[in-house]
């Protein structure tokens, strides 16, 4: 057993280079979910897994066409009665853009320093590739110690809108006694992390319609209502002077931070004055009473993702719109529902909109918030892992971002996961010059051997 690890981490030490061409590899594929130009990127980085696992031995390695983007399947049952585990990633990338920000090309993964860079390469290509690395080690030496499941999707970053539908018609083939998913990762490069609650998501579009056209603001100013001006308004009525959400009836379903939560959240090693050099913000702003700890964790939020209206080019120019438009989306906790919140939001325009313009709210990506079990022996397996590889203990927190699969595997299989992956604060995901920082990758590899083996006695 002590050479069964040995062996299986003297060649994760040895294939570095060979894992970093693989990574490099998955990197150069543009798999963009939200944008249909590029869904044959999409099935070339759905056929490169397959490729992947069946390299590794795996068995009714599959590719599930879906009514978007396909669903990699592979598995290897042959540890006996030894634990099925059933790992998660997803293949598909953010967009780029904005371009123009990116010091080399998000598609041509480059190595400066200690780190790549490449869209991807943190959320979550890299944390894919320390899984297939891991179980590629131990399948080239001693052999898998624990039954495999792989389930790929290609659509988490549109909010899985197939994933659910196919893990009901697939309960059977993905019955596992619980799932590892790394797509949340470490609250710094020193402090292993074990993510146990994430935040669900509303997400919508809102157009202002007013005039039949764009006007002269000269022939016509002062006698339509502006639509920009309209959904400024509304933008701003969405939040109270307490950083509070207005929607009615947002707060009903919140569940309270309990005590021992809230001491136990003050005890991680990063605390507001963190969060304000992460962000390069000027100030923090948020919900009055809490700590940034808890209002990402365990308090919802609004955000503008973007807005769009009128004349925004060189110069100037005097028009007043005739559509104004905003992606305006919710983080959400337990146990606040998407559907609700869309009913929230309608309400809230019903009654704020003023009558002399229309509106439109189109419901976009939407997830559940999840709270996993946080005792049980697969999480000790993982802890016990981290702790053999970084030398301390990991720290357990409340992630604000979103992994919907999370809350499917509860509902759906009853399966619980283990969300533990490598990826750091400052790694950019979703914004220009995405990195992962090479060196707290190869420790994920080794810390995933460690964890395989730690799942058998
Ligand atoms: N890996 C992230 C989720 C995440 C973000 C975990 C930050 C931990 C920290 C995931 O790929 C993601 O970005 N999800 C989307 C989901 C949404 C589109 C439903 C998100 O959170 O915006
Ligand atoms: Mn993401």
């Amino acid at each position: 057993m002590a050479d069964r690890r040995e062996n299986a981490l003297q060649y994760a030490r040895k294939n570095k280079e060979k894992f970093l061409n693989a990574y490099k590899e998955i990197l150069k594929i543009p798999s963009v979910s939200t944008d249909p130009a590029h869904s044959v990127d999409i099935r070339y980085a759905s056929e490169w897994l397959a490729a992947q696992l069946r390299t590794l031995g795996m068995q009714k390695v599959q590719i599930f066409p879906t009514s978007k983007h396909p669903i990699v399947y592979g598995e290897w049952l042959g540890a006996g009665g030894a634990p099925t585990v059933l790992i998660y990633g997803h293949y598909d990338v953010q967009p780029a853009d904005p371009l123009n920000l990116w010091k080399t090309d998000p598609f041509d993964p480059v190595v400066r320093g200690e780190e790549i860079f490449a869209r991807g390469a943190s959320d979550m290509k890299g944390q894919v590739v320390v899984m297939l690395k891991a179980v590629e080690s131990l399948v080239k030496t001693g052999g898998m110690p624990v039954n495999l499941k792989w389930l790929f999707e290609g659509e988490e970053e549109i909010g899985s809108p197939n994933l659910a539908t196919f893990i009901a018609e697939h309960k059977d083939l993905l019955s596992s006694d619980f799932a590892v998913n790394p797509d949340a990762g470490m609250i710094g490069k020193e402090y292993p992390t074990i993510t146990y609650a994430l935040r669900g998501l509303a997400y919508f579009e809102l157009r202002i319609y007013g005039p039949g056209q764009d006007l002269h603001s000269g022939i016509y100013g002062g006698v339509v209502h502006n639509p920009a001006i309209v959904l400024a308004e509304l933008v701003a009525g969405m939040h109270d002077a307490k950083g509070r959400v207005t929607l009615p009836g947002f707060y009903d379903r919140v569940l309270k931070l309990t005590k021992e939560e809230r001491e136990e959240l003050a005890r991680l090693p990063i605390d507001d004055n963190n969060f304000l050099q992460i962000t390069g913000a000027p100030a923090l702003y948020g919900e009055a009473g809490f700590t940034a700890n808890e209002r990402t964790g365990a308090r919802p939020s609004l955000d503008v993702n973007g807005m769009l209206s009128g004349f925004t080019g060189e110069g100037s120019k005097t028009v007043i719109p005739s559509l104004a438009m905003a992606k305006i989306s919710m983080r959400l906790v337990p146990d606040q529902d998407p559907k609700e919140v869309h009913q929230q939001f309608i309400r809230y325009l019903q009654k704020q909109a003023p009558k002399d313009i229309r509106w439109e709210l189109i419901a976009m990506a939407g997830a559940s918030a999840s709270i996993s079990d946080r005792n049980n022996v697969w999480v000790q397996a993982m802890g016990k892992a981290l702790e053999t590889v970084w030398g301390t203990r990991p720290y357990f927190r409340r992630e604000g971002g979103s992994i919907p699969v999370v809350r499917d595997m509860q509902e759906l299989l009853g399966v619980e996961s283990v969300i533990s992956g490598f990826g750091l604060p400052d790694d950019n995901v979703h914004a220009p010059n995405e990195k992962m920082h090479l060196p707290t990758w190869y420790r994920g590899i080794e810390a995933f051997i460690h964890f395989f083996l730690n799942l058998i006695p």
